[in-house]
């Protein structure tokens, strides 16, 4: 196996080449991914042309996989992936574009802010995969952003300001910053909210992160207003240009990118148009590889 790793920005993010994971996803090569992932935070393998059991497969090499919710489906609308898929489309259960006033709509909206998959779930969140099945023609590229290194660039008094302070996450949260309302009563129930600190030492590579996403409404034991503002100027911070670098999707790719020290968002384009279907698996804990490798 020879894995040929390019930046894909000065800072962070590479494009892997050598893995065919349709071949072979063995502990190896899960291993050499994650290394490349304690480097680069985010990776993308192109032609990878993955089909749903086989990112499955290789997902839970990853961690546990997480299940999606509901995802904003009202509650005579089905699902148009298993549960272990999160469905990051612009498509209905019919595989048709969804149409105007649809709430699943509302949903994808909210990826366009910054965020870390999962971070209103009290879950050890690792791990995002997301995999290209159609791209629209132009646009809907992903950014990426690298809290590695926007927490490092802090300066030391502000390190010290953050360093044991909490801050409450929710999806209601992000869903009303983008219009989203009417939010039903069992949904709100199924997702609490969460608290997460705001600075992570990552259990891996020990390098610390600022923990930020647009779930993130206040910050614990501090004036609502004040915390705002503390939010506000992170946010500012840790999205600088240097920090940031935007994926242009090829059908076939699947990216991987590590949700404990990164931030992404999703981009327009003509969603009335074009159909653009990726499948999202998401794992939390652990990796799993070197216990199947052991188990053989
Ligand atoms: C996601 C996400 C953005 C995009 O898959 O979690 O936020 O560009 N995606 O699709
Ligand atoms: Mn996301």
């Amino acid at each position: 196996m020879i894995i040929r790793e390019t930046p894909l920005s000065p800072l962070f993010g590479a494009r892997l080449e050598g893995i065919d994971l349709r071949a072979d996803h063995s502990p190896a090569v899960m291993g050499a991914i994650e290394a490349a992932l304690d480097k680069y935070a985010v990776v993308a393998l192109p032609g990878q042309f993955l089909d749903d059991d086989t990112q499955l497969i290789i997902s839970e090499q990853l961690g546990d996989l997480s299940r999606a919710l509901n995802h904003g489906r009202a509650k005579t609308q089905s699902a148009r992936l298993r549960a272990e898929l999160y469905d990051i489309s612009n498509l209905d259960e019919n595989h048709g574009i969804l149409g105007e006033a649809d709430r699943r709509r509302q949903w994808r909206e909210s990826d366009k802010l910054w965020h870390t998959d999962r971070s209103f779930i009290d879950a050890a969140t690792s791990y995002s995969l997301l995999s290209a099945r159609v791209t629209p023609p132009e646009k809907g590229d992903t950014g990426f952003a690298d809290m590695r290194a926007a927490y490092d660039d802090l300066p030391d008094e502000t390190k010290a300001r953050i360093a044991n302070l909490r801050c409450e996450h929710s999806v209601w949260w992000s869903r009303a910053l983008c219009g989203g309302k009417d939010f039903r009563d069992d949904e709100i129930a199924s997702m609490p909210p969460v608290t997460q600190p705001l600075v992570r030492v990552h259990p891996r590579t020990g390098r610390k992160s600022v923990v930020l996403a647009s779930h993130a409404s206040h910050i614990l034991d501090m004036p609502r207003a004040d915390g705002r503002v503390l939010l506000d100027e992170l946010m500012a911070f840790a999205t600088r240009p240097q920090y940031v670098f935007y994926y242009k999707w090829s059908v076939g790719d699947l990216v991987i990118w590590d949700n404990r020290c990164t931030m992404h968002r999703g981009t327009s384009f003509d969603d009335a148009a074009y159909k653009r279907d990726m499948r999202r698996t998401t794992v939390q804990g652990p990796s799993k590889y070197g216990a199947m490798a052991a188990a053989e």
